[in-house]
């Protein structure tokens, strides 16, 4: 690992910049991507997909697709196509599955295997590697799936899917889109109806894309206040036309940077604010920001809008944790917007970032104290003391092969007294390529790897 004070190659320094300015499109969300490829691998024809996320993540879910017997291309004008399988209709892949950085594709795609008579061994890097799978080994177990995982249920693992699946209905006892999805997946080739039950409802791409598929799908909530999302079994999945819009989860990072740098006003267009995934913009306009959601309209089955963000003085506020699942991958940036912030802000209910790319909580607060911001950290949560508009910066950040460590700390050195350095860019790649050239359109400054 590489020391605080070391540069490696992929080393990335944020310099303190200027005001941003600028219109831009940000790639296309990265759940909604994974999808388009997995259920366009179970309908039957050719699926078409405008504004694919082009990140390592969702490349290696079209790879795995590939290898379970799809046809998938990228045309000339950047959109793809997939030639499904059918439900049922998947092959016994000859290699292991490398899911890279991926928790969301080798989750989704386990649930994918474990409805189909094939055995497929699963791989990923060594984040990846450390993550844990029993949540969603221990409801395909009991579909009648086959797994054999590494100790605590880590990857590489090897899963032989049931013939037939049995339909079940499950309560999960995390809140996980991840989850349900997989589950749900496995439902796709399994008799009868498979039931998911929610105690805090996820994001809802898998139950908007299946209806649009043509698969049975129902979400209503009983008498105990619980969501259940039930799936009617060996549906025909009908071939689909799939924009996928901009990612709020990536544009998160140029919005907060144009929030905190003064003199910054940039418009982002064509982000959904599927209202599971907007936590982050009703928190960031909480604290005052200055964000004017533009024409919204709905696009593909999701509501997209445009924003308009301008720089902004921050107040600390106490993120409600009814509001978490909507937010889930934003809170180490806004824990940097909330350095910037006048007083405190509170994060709680959090306690799932201790399992994402790294444990964000940890690698979070660690990253502010190497920039002189003030953080209490707890099991399940951080407070950050804020700094009225003048966070310091001059840190050396360890990302921790985490894309959105190095990110919110990338921004937080445009904004900040001094630059900010993170140890390892790479991994940006994994859901956002082409963030440093888009933030350099709007001003944004860098030195580093590449210079
Ligand atoms: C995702 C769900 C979330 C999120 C991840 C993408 C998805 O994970 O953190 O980046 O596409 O379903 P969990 O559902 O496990 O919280």
């Amino acid at each position: 690992m590489a020391s605080p004070s070391s540069h490696s190659p992929a080393s990335l320094t944020a310099e303190p910049s200027h005001g941003l300015n600028g219109r831009i499109r940000v790639p296309g969300d990265k759940s909604i991507s994974h999808r388009a490829l997995i259920f366009g691998t179970l309908a039957v024809g050719e699926t078409r997909i405008g504004g694919l996320l082009e990140g390592e993540d969702v490349l290696a879910t079209a790879e795995a697709m590939r290898r379970l017997g799809a046809e998938v291309t990228r045309h000339a004008d950047g959109t793809w196509s997939v030639h499904g399988v059918g439900v049922g209709g998947l092959r016994e892949p000859e290699q292991p599955l490398d899911f890279g950085n991926s928790g969301t594709g080798a989750r989704l795609v386990m649930g994918l295997v474990a409805g189909h008579p094939v055995t497929a061994t699963f791989i990923g890097d060594a984040s990846l590697s450390r993550r844990p799978m029993g949540r969603v080994i221990s409801p395909l177990t009991q579909m009648g799936a086959v797994f054999h995982a590494r100790e605590g249920g880590r990857l590489p693992l090897t899963l032989t899917g049931a013939q037939p699946a049995l339909p079940i209905r499950y309560k999960s006892p995390v809140a996980s889109a991840q989850v349900k999805s997989a589950v749900l997946l496995a439902g796709l080739n399994t008799p009868g109806v498979t039931t998911v039950i929610e105690a805090t409802p996820t994001r809802d791409h898998t139950e908007r894309m299946l209806r649009a598929f043509g698969a049975e799908i129902v979400s209503e909530t009983g008498k105990d206040g619980l969501l259940a999302i039930s799936l009617t079994g060996e549906p025909e999945l009908t071939p689909c036309t799939i924009a996928v819009p901009g990612d709020p989860s990536s544009a998160a990072f140029p919005v907060v940077a144009a929030l905190l740098t003064p003199g910054s006003e940039i418009v982002v267009e064509g982000i959904t604010l599927n209202p599971h995934r907007a936590g982050l913009y009703t928190t960031l306009m909480e604290m005052g920001g200055d964000i004017e959601v533009m024409n919204q309209r709905e696009e593909g089955g999701e509501p997209v809008a445009d924003l308009r963000v301008r720089s902004s003085r921050l107040k600390g506020i106490e993120v409600p944790p009814a509001r978490a699942a909507s937010m889930i991958d934003e809170y180490p940036v806004l824990a940097v917007a909330a350095a910037f912030a006048e007083g405190t802000t509170t994060m709680l209910g959090i306690h799932e970032l201790r399992v994402k790319e790294s444990d964000r909580i940890a690698a979070t607060a660690s990253g502010l104290r190497a920039n002189g911001i003030k953080v209490r950290e707890s099991e399940d949560g951080m407070i950050v003391e804020g700094r009225g508009g003048e966070a310091g910066g001059g840190g050396h950040v360890t990302t921790h092969m985490d894309h959105r460590i190095a990110m919110s700390f990338l921004v937080m050195g445009l904004a900040a007294q001094k630059p900010v350095t993170v140890d390892d860019a790479s991994m940006i790649a994994t859901s956002f390529p082409d963030f440093e050239h888009l933030m350099r359109g709007l001003g944004a400054s860098f030195t580093g790897r590449g210079q």
